[in-house]
């Protein structure tokens, strides 16, 4: 299926993106890696090269917050590589911190990023990928869907690519654009190893409800579902149950949510009890 397809995946150089982009490679896609830092690009690429040492892999230091940029980077991308048959939009950062400790910056760098972010290298990709009659795949989280401590600028982001996404795949459908919206829970990744330095014991324990998944399942069940044409991609079974009732039972979760944070509190409070 995505042999000799040419996939633009921007946060390509680290973390599920960087894992897509290897399992893409051994399967014979043109890949181009979007991201900030070109050593981690380069690394990226040289990495994907070890492993599938056919694979034809490009790079390209471009931050997507950069309308200008973005739009000028995915055009020449397109042009060099007989346009764009798949947009993977992977990058994204963040924060945790309740609503009172964060600053008005937080909100506005993490909303930069995963949401305008996505939103500019989707409008670039558009014109090619209406060409090709290809795929979009967004990158969300089930913070998209539900709420979880220490998370307020996070989630308001992911909500906002779920929301943008649903209306995409209404516009894009009729015109042969799949739309894809991969919301998973929380997997081991440099993004999570950064926040494990100093997020809050309610945060760890909340988020955790669902156990931490390896980068690989979950790059395994997106492309998956990307394979079976499914819009909405929840990888893993734990997650895809938890999904569910987050959609249906949204009160369940709240309540499971509610006692989570409330026995992080007790035990802090109990001499000897853990942080
Ligand atoms: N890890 C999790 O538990 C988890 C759970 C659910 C959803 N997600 C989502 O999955 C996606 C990937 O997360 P990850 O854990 O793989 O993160 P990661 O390892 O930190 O990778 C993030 C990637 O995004 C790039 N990036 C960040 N800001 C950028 C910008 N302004 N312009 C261009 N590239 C940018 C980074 O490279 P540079 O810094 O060099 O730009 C890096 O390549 C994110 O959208 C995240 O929200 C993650």
């Amino acid at each position: 299926m995505f042999n000799a397809k040419h996939i633009v995946i921007t946060g390509g150089s680290s973390g599920l993106g960087l894992e897509l982009a290897q399992r893409l490679a051994a399967e014979g896609a043109r890949l181009t890696l979007l991201a900030r830092d070109p050593q981690k690009l380069e690394q990226a690429a040289s990495d994907i090269r070890r492993q599938a040492p056919t694979a034809q892999v490009k790079v390209q230091a471009v931050d997507v917050c950069d309308e200008e940029a973005t739009l000028a980077a995915m055009q020449q991308i397109a042009e060099q590589n007989d346009g764009i048959d798949m947009l993977i939009n992977s990058a994204g950062i963040l924060r945790e911190g309740s609503f009172g400790q964060s600053s008005p910056k937080d909100f506005r760098d993490v909303m930069e990023i995963n949401y305008f972010g996505l939103l500019n290298s989707s409008r670039a990709a558009l014109p090619y990928l209406l060409q090709s009659r290809g795929r979009l795949v967004n990158i969300a989280s089930m913070a998209g869907f539900t709420g979880a401590y220490g998370y307020s600028a996070y989630c308001a982001s992911k909500h906002a690519v779920v929301g943008f996404s649903e209306v995409l795949r209404f516009e894009l459908k009729p015109q042969g654009v799949q739309v894809h919206l991969v919301c998973p829970g929380e997997f081991d990744s440099p993004m999570v190893d950064d926040i494990d330095t100093y997020r809050s014991a309610e945060n760890r324990a909340h988020t955790q409800t669902i156990p931490k998944a390896s980068v690989e399942s979950i790059a395994a069940d997106t492309l998956a579902g990307i394979r079976a044409n499914r819009y909405l991609i929840i990888p893993g079974r734990t997650a895809r149950m938890a999904g569910f009732v987050v959609r249906h039972f949204p009160g369940l979760m709240r309540l499971l949510g509610d006692r989570t944070i409330t026995r992080v509190q007790r035990s802090r409070q109990t001499p000897g009890g853990a942080a």
